[in-house]
């Protein structure tokens, strides 16, 4: 696992420098900033505040404390943090960090740290009332590194609490990918999540998207 997550860091490093952006959002390259944070407006819009009963388990979201893995430069985050008391995203490239700190100097409740990619470690003691990834565990290689993170996100989340994650669904990639190209990830089935799920103690509670490469997954820690 080692040498892989030292190819996922040196991998994205690269992206950050050639185009950060346009990996973060491949709709387009030469982004213009503006537009592309507003990608991020939309996909907060759609993902998280059309769905607040699972996102909060009402709580009032100004209190809540979110966690994002695979920050970015933190397209995201930003918004998130217009929202949530407090967003901490972590991502396993220090130049989309270095990044995501620049774009993130004004917004006093977003704070954003390099990791390992593969847990959480450098979060410390913190705890969290929802946590959330989008189109970053469909970039992982290796089943095991996800539920590394599940594993992860299970012991900093507070009970009662939801962990609202997108993984690549499509089974084609496990045929297609050879285990270090870190742009396509491992595919997860419905089988494989509630596997995930219950090993670490969350249940499956909703899945959307089986078979695609949006699968969407709400994990709830009782
Ligand atoms: C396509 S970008 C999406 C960024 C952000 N989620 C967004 O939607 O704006 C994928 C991000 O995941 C990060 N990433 C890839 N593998 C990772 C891992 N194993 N752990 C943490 N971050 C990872 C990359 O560095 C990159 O910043």
């Amino acid at each position: 696992m080692a040498d892989l997550t030292r190819k996922m860091r040196r991998d994205w490093d690269r992206r950050a420098r050639t185009d950060a952006m346009h990996f973060v959002n491949t709709a387009r390259s030469g982004w213009d900033e503006k537009e592309f944070f507003a990608t991020g407006e939309e996909n907060v819009r759609d993902h998280i505040l059309n769905d607040m009963d699972a996102v909060c388990q009402g709580r009032d979201p100004a209190r809540m404390r979110v966690l994002e893995i695979g920050c970015g430069v933190g397209r995201m985050t930003r918004a998130l943090a217009a929202t949530f008391g407090e967003v901490h995203g972590v991502d396993v490239s220090e130049e989309m960090v270095r990044r995501a700190k620049q774009f993130l100097r004004n917004t006093p409740n977003a704070h954003v740290y390099h990791n390992s990619g593969k847990d959480l470690r450098v979060l410390g003691d913190l705890d969290f009332d929802f946590a959330y990834s989008f189109i970053v565990f469909q970039h992982i290689p290796s089943r095991a590194v996800i539920d590394s993170y599940v594993g992860a996100v299970s012991q900093c989340l507070r009970r009662g609490s939801t962990f609202k994650f997108q993984v690549q669904g499509y089974q084609g990639s496990n045929l297609l990918q050879n285990g270090r190209d870190t742009w396509l990830g491992a595919s997860v089935s419905e089988i494989q999540a509630a596997t995930m799920a219950k090993r670490h103690g969350f249940e499956l509670r909703r899945s959307a998207g089986a078979g695609t490469q949006y699968h969407w997954l709400w994990f709830y820690k009782p």
